[in-house]
């Protein structure tokens, strides 16, 4: 039998996933190391506020440090100090409107720190690794649902999501030239909704264009109308159609593929993280309405260029293998967004008297 995993590395560990997927790993008992570069949402000590929220939630600490994956003597430092069992890996840049009009800016920031990553754990001889990837590899889709198996790399319109194939891809090639390798990417779709606690969830101050955060602030006031882009799609009423997962969900996925690769060496595999089910963008409208007891203005434009019609997962691979089923239902993803939103309309922002009073 292989030892017992005790020690996890997380990087990215202060942002939405890293901070719920480390309540997840902190309630199963292991010891978590994060490093994330977040330079908005530190106290005055240069403590993280999402995962003082996570000690809060758990009752447990999380090791703290801030550090850029750039900066390779840090990092060094960092793995010097600890005995690590495994890698969970979400530090990227991941808007993807941003990522056209800078790059070079997103292939260094993703790309490099991955392979600075990958070279500290190869030194300290740690090569165990769970990648965070995206749905986004899979292009356009040929087939509905996606089973792993479908095609990736062709098709991806913007240099984020190129990233995240280009990091698959070469960790593949690591782990063929390098039997010690064991290495699991995750390939989630569309991540929604925030701790049951509403102490954490993905910060409304950051850059973003995804659906639910956008309903969200049209359910606050804070926008007066929705924008739904496009209502003539083949699909059940017209609008897109994409695979909503809860968050919670997706970190026990992280803790089955965890627990995956104590027990067995698989070089390199992928697995989809989502429920399976597709739901279009109005049925999500209208479940938010129904959890926040708001109307939700809307209005039905042209299609957003580049746009795909319709994408949800075929989950079986991770239920047979990794013994994982998505378990929350659309009602809590929309109630556990809103009760967040509400109880942290400034998200972690110091000058919010939510965050100053419960972190
Ligand atoms: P997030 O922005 O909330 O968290 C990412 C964290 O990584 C941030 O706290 C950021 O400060 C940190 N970071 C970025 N570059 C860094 C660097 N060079 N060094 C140290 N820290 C760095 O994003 P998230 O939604 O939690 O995403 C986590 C991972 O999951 C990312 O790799 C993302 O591409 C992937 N992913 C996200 C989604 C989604 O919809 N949220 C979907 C698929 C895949
Ligand atoms: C969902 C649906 C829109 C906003 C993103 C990333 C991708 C991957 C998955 C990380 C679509 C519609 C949206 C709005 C709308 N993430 N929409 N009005 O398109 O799956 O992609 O998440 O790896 O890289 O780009 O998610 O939330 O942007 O859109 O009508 O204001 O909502 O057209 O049908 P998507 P999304």
């Amino acid at each position: 039998m292989r030892p017992q995993w005790k020690t996890i590395f997380v990087s990215g560990g202060a942002g939405y996933i890293g901070s719920h997927c480390i309540v997840e790993l902190l309630q199963q008992d292991f010891e978590v190391i994060a490093v994330d570069n977040f330079i908005n949402s530190v106290d005055e000590n240069g403590d993280a506020i999402s995962l003082k929220r996570v000690r809060q939630i758990t009752g447990k600490d999380v090791k703290f440090y801030q550090c850029d994956l750039l900066d390779t003597e840090k990092l060094d430092y960092i793995f010097s100090q600890h005995s690590i069992d495994c890698v969970i890996h979400f530090a990227a840049m991941k808007a993807v409107g941003e990522s056209m009009k800078v790059p070079l800016l997103y292939y260094q920031n993703n790309l490099i720190g991955a392979i600075n990553l990958l070279k500290v754990m190869k030194k300290y001889k740690c090569q165990q690794l769970i990648f965070s990837s995206s749905c986004t590899v899979y292009g356009n889709p040929k087939f509905l649902p996606i089973t792993e198996d479908h095609p990736v790399g062709d098709e991806i319109t913007n240099v984020y999501g190129k990233t995240k194939h280009f990091i698959e891809e070469m960790l593949k090639d690591v782990s063929t030239a390098e039997e010690e390798w064991n290495i699991i990417c995750l390939r989630y779709f569309n991540p929604v909704g925030a701790h049951p606690s509403g102490l954490i969830g993905e910060d409304p101050t950051k850059p973003f264009t995804n659906l639910m955060p956008f309903i969200s602030q049209v359910a606050s006031g804070k926008k007066n109308v929705l924008t739904i882009f496009g209502g003539d799609y083949e699909t059940v009423d017209g609008t897109g159609v994409r695979d909503y997962i809860h968050i919670m969900d997706l970190a026990s996925g992280h803790i089955a593929a965890l627990r995956k690769l104590e027990a067995e060496h698989l070089k390199w595999k992928v697995y989809n993280l989502g429920t399976g089910r597709g739901i279009s963008v109005l049925e999500l409208v209208k479940a938010f309405e129904e959890a926040s007891e708001k109307k939700i203005p809307y209005t039905i434009e042209a299609r957003r260029e580049g746009d795909i019609y319709a994408m949800y997962a075929n989950t079986d691979l991770a239920r047979k293998e990794l013994n994982w089923k998505a378990q929350y239902t659309l009602k809590q993803m929309c109630e556990d967004f809103w009760r967040w939103q509400t109880m942290n309309p400034n998200g972690y922002k110091p000058n919010d008297q939510t965050s100053s009073n419960s972190s």
